[in-house]
């Protein structure tokens, strides 16, 4: 199997369009120890040739551009990107779906309730069905999907339930339940190959039993890397939002993704879908040392993340 990471950032990107916070700035500046990023994607592929996105970030056009393994190679219109995998309905996991409207046919493989989501947007019919299938995937159910021609991927991939929030547009309300969701609402993939096993979590509110028994013995983890700490953004004065409200557990603090990763064990750990407030942006910053001693990387645009 191999896998790239497409983009790592969070909603918004990096440096994002309306901030002038300092680590923006040096990234705007061309500051090497500040590497600019795009909005959170990973392609997967069986055979090295043909690919399967997880989800369709905003930024998915300028993605395929600097990415020669997604550019058309075999007709005068074609596209080595077979299908896309998509982990919640959030902005950042579709938007980029509109960039793949040009009667090209792919798979779009989502559970339920995110497929209901694009059923309801009249928008993502530009994705005639006929052309571009949508295949509903029960969680907890592997399967391999297929490219267009109809041969196997060699890839076994497998959605499953992960402690999220319903998406930032889709939301009724403040309650818990209302922010809770359902089931399918934020999921995690799994890709399997060659037995190798490689986990895409760019969104979780906290660690669950469930989600340990999970990662344990996995290859590679890519895992929600949004918030330093969870009220970081209160913090800085760039908005009202805690990490919690928004779904993310923090990296940092007792309940924390480094704390919550100690006692699993997994070959390589990186953290992706890293907002623009998270100071482990910035190469040579404190935070970034931490995450050296506890064996974390940061995933940066283009980073080879094959098992
Ligand atoms: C999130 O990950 O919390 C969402 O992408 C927020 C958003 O839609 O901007
Ligand atoms: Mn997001």
């Amino acid at each position: 199997m191999r896998a790239v990471v497409l983009g790592a950032a969070a909603g918004g990107g990096f440096p994002q369009w309306n901030s002038n916070a300092e680590a923006c700035r040096r990234a705007r500046a061309g500051d090497h120890c500040v590497m600019p990023r795009t909005q959170a994607s990973l392609a997967v592929s069986g055979d090295g040739e043909r690919w399967f996105l997880i989800n369709a970030s905003p930024d998915l056009r300028q993605q395929i551009e600097a990415r020669a393994i997604l550019h058309p190679r075999r007709h005068l219109r074609s596209s080595p990107i077979e299908g896309v995998i998509l982990t919640g309905a959030d902005v950042d996991a579709i938007a980029g779906l509109l960039h793949l409207r040009e009667r090209q046919p792919f798979a779009i493989h989502a559970s339920e309730r995110v497929l209901a989501v694009l059923k309801a947007n009249p928008i993502f019919g530009v994705l005639s069905e006929e052309c571009v299938r949508r295949e509903s995937v029960p969680l907890g159910q592997p399967f391999e999907p297929r490219h267009v021609d109809g041969s196997g991927s060699g890839l076994e991939v497998e959605l499953f339930d992960v402690p999220g929030k319903v998406a930032l547009w889709l939301e009724t309300g403040d309650s818990p339940d209302q922010l809770r969701g359902n089931t399918g609402d934020t999921v995690g993939v799994e890709v399997r190959a060659g037995g190798q096993r490689l986990l895409y979590i760019p969104g979780c509110a906290q660690m669950s039993e469930p989600l340990k028994r999970r990662l344990a013995g996995a290859s590679v983890v890519l895992f929600d890397g949004t918030l330093w700490q969870d009220d970081e953004m209160i913090r800085l004065g760039l908005g009202p939002k805690t990490g919690r409200r928004m779904g993310h557990m923090s990296v940092s603090g007792p309940d924390g993704t480094i704390a919550a990763f100690r006692d699993i064990a997994v070959k390589r750990k990186i953290l992706v879908h890293i907002n623009n407030s998270n100071p482990i942006l910035v190469d040579d910053s404190a935070e970034r040392s931490v995450l050296a001693r506890e064996g974390w990387e940061v995933a940066y645009d283009g980073m080879e993340v094959s098992p």
